[in-house]
């Protein structure tokens, strides 16, 4: 990653200085400890924002218009906050235009500006650098044109603009996580409040590990959407047949599934039953890390993925063959992948003394057995967006 110095050299090379404020700021991406597919079943979820990041530098201009310029993608869009239309061709800069749209929409005026950005998340391997986008650029208008959004409004804004404007129907988790991650935790975070509480994640001894399977998420939207209806079909269905209020699966027990669920078409009621679990299993994965208990926390996280895997059916070879392969090695407590699925990311609890071997076992055996050159991370639980020095 390039310094901030350089950052700004290569800003100031590219657009004449508006006498404006300006500044620079960052968003990170995030790996989904557990609670896989619950946030928009008003769930529970524990993510934790990793040290990679999406930086924006940025002035104000005096009138209506934004360059924006991707130091990655080695290319600029200009385009007036006056006409906000969706460009297929385009599309990190959507995400810009849909966040300006959604602030727009709240009532804010908001001048131009220059910005160029750059990121070291991988892209499009379930690790949100689309939701890093989005709330650095919440962030760095917020901040430059002086706008009160309180960090819960901006992380919703920012959802709703990949809801409305980019048209992927997810739920809170990424923005959320990529606004308030904090230093050292992981955030539980109860998707009906949208409250959350720190869990402390200083494991001594343990370390996070990511491993990319190289896996385009190719099938993604189209079947997250039609797992987001199953899910609503059940939660109907419950909410007909018990006697209490249920607005989401988040109401229903284990109990209430296993009496009332028998008129479930099989595949819904597999689907219910995915979401029902792993909502328990977030709340016993965080009373087991507030224990230090973390034998526990990695066997919720294996059994996380075995539901996703056979209930949920939003694995993929790949990702069963990293779970499999990860296992298998010396020191892991816990793996499972992380994120909607289909290809992407697995996220792996291993001993410390043992990282090395995990890395070149699994690494091995995953790229002979594949073809692909699979990638990994070792992370911590880093912040959230924040102004940059
Ligand atoms: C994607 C979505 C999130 C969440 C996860 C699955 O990352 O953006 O809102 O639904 O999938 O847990």
């Amino acid at each position: 990653m390039r310094g901030l110095k350089e950052l700004w050299q290569i800003f100031e090379e590219r657009f004449p200085d508006t006498g404006l404020r300006k500044g620079a700021f960052a968003a990170p991406g995030r790996v989904n400890l557990i609670g896989e597919h619950t946030d928009y079943n008003d769930g529970f979820v524990l993510p934790m924002a990793i040290d990679k990041n999406i930086t924006m530098l940025a002035q104000l201009r005096d009138d209506q218009e934004v360059r924006a310029y991707s130091l990655d993608y080695g290319r600029e869009v200009i385009f007036s906050l006056l006409d906000l239309e969706f460009e297929k061709e385009d599309f990190w800069a959507n995400y810009i235009k849909g966040v300006i749209d959604e602030i727009k929409k709240m009532d804010y005026y908001i001048q131009g500006m220059n910005l160029i950005f750059t990121g070291d998340i991988p892209i499009g391997s379930g690790l949100s650098s689309s939701a890093a986008l989005e709330v650095v650029t919440a962030y760095t208008i917020a901040s430059l044109n002086d706008l009160d959004i309180q960090p819960v409004e901006m992380a919703l804004l920012c959802q709703r603009a990949e809801n409305n404007f980019v048209g992927v129907n997810c739920g809170i988790m990424d923005q959320y996580i990529s606004r308030l991650g904090k230093e050292g935790n992981a955030l539980l975070i109860d998707c009906r409040s949208n409250e959350y509480e720190l869990v402390p994640f200083a494991i001594e001894d343990y370390q996070v590990v990511i491993c990319n399977s190289r896996v385009e998420r190719g099938l993604v939207d189209s079947e997250y959407n039609q797992r987001r209806e199953e899910c609503e079909k059940a939660s109907r269905y419950f909410a007909e047949r018990l006697d209490h209020r249920v607005l989401a699966l988040r109401d229903v027990t284990v109990e209430e599934l296993e009496k009332e669920g028998g008129g479930l078409e099989e595949i819904t009621y597999r689907r219910a039953r995915h979401v029902i679990t792993e909502n328990n299993r977030v709340l016993m994965a965080v009373s087991a890390l507030r224990k230090n208990d973390l034998e526990t926390f990695g066997k919720l996280m294996t059994e996380s993925h075995y539901s996703l895997r056979d209930d949920y059916e939003v694995s993929c070879p790949e990702l069963d063959l990293l779970v499999e392969l990860a296992l298998k090695q010396k020191g892991v407590l816990g793996a499972r992948m992380t994120g909607a699925g289909f290809g992407g990311c697995t996220v792996n609890l291993v001993h410390k003394d043992y990282i090395d071997d995990f890395i070149a076992n699994v690494k091995k055996a995953y790229d002979q057995e594949t073809g692909k050159d699979m990638e990994i991370y070792v992370t911590w639980p880093a912040a959230g967006a924040r102004e940059l020095a």
